[in-house]
C-alpha cells in the first residue's frame, strides 16, 4: 500500500491546538530525569507506570534518568463513570516485585482529581517502601486543590480533554508525539 492510500491520520477534525510540542515533552523529561537521578543519588528508583496512558512517559522518563533506575508498572480501572473519577480503583495489574525498601516514583499520565494517584500512593505506603514520590507528565492548571502533592511535575494545561503522548481517546491517539486537544466526537 502506498503512502497515497492510507486514510487522513488524524482525521481532520479531531486534533485542535497542539498544547506541547514532541520537542517541548522531550527537553522537559530530560529536566524531570536528570532532578530524579539527583534528588535519589546513591539509590536506585523504581518508576511505577500505571498503564496505559503513562506507558510512553515512563520509558522516555526512565531514559532521561542518568543513573541506575528500574521501573514496573500497574493497571487500573475505575469504576463508574468513565469520564469522572470516581476514586474507586480496582487493581487490574500489581507489581512484578514487592516494594518494600524501595525508593518508589509512581508516573502518572495526567492527574486531574488526584483521586487515582491518591488511591495508589494509599496502595503502594502499606508495603514499606523506603520513599514514595508522584510524577505526573500533566496536571490542570484550574484544579486549586488536588487529592495528592505531586512531586515532579512535566507541564499544567489548561481544563480541556487532551490527548497525544499515550493519552488517549477511546484509546486512539496515544500515539501522536504532542499534547493537543481533541475536538472530535465525544
Ligand atoms: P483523576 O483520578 O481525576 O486524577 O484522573 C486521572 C485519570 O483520568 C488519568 O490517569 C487519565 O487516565 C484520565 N484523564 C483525565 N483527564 C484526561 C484527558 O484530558 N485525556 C485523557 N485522559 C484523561
Ligand atoms: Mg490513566
Amino acid at each position: 500500500m502506498t503512502s497515497a492510500e492510507l486514510p487522513e491520520f488524524p482525521v481532520p477534525g479531531d486534533v485542535g491546538e497542539i498544547l506541547i510540542t514532541s520537542e517541548q515533552i522531550q527537553a522537559r523529561v530530560a529536566e524531570l530525569g536528570h532532578q530524579i537521578a539527583s534528588d535519589l543519588a546513591g539509590e536506585v528508583p523504581l518508576l511505577v507506570g500505571i498503564l496505559k496512558g503513562s506507558a510512553l512517559f515512563t520509558a522516555d522518563l526512565m531514559r532521561a534518568v542518568t543513573g541506575p533506575v528500574e521501573i514496573d508498572f500497574m493497571a487500573v480501572s475505575s469504576y463508574g463513570d468513565a469520564t469522572k473519577s470516581s476514586g474507586i480503583v480496582r487493581i487490574v495489574k500489581d507489581l512484578d516485585a514487592p516494594v518494600a525498601g524501595r525508593h518508589v516514583i509512581l508516573v502518572e499520565d495526567i492527574v486531574d482529581t488526584g483521586l487515582t494517584l491518591r488511591y495508589l500512593l494509599e496502595h503502594l505506603s502499606a508495603q514499606g517502601p523506603a520513599s514514595l514520590r508522584t510524577c505526573a507528565l500533566l496536571i490542570r492548571e484550574e484544579r486549586t486543590s488536588r487529592e495528592v502533592e505531586v512531586d515532579y511535575v512535566g507541564f499544567a494545561v489548561p481544563d480541556a480533554f487532551v490527548i497525544g503522548y499515550g493519552l488517549d481517546v477511546a484509546q486512539r491517539y496515544r500515539n501522536l508525539p504532542y499534547i493537543a486537544t481533541y475536538t472530535g466526537p465525544t
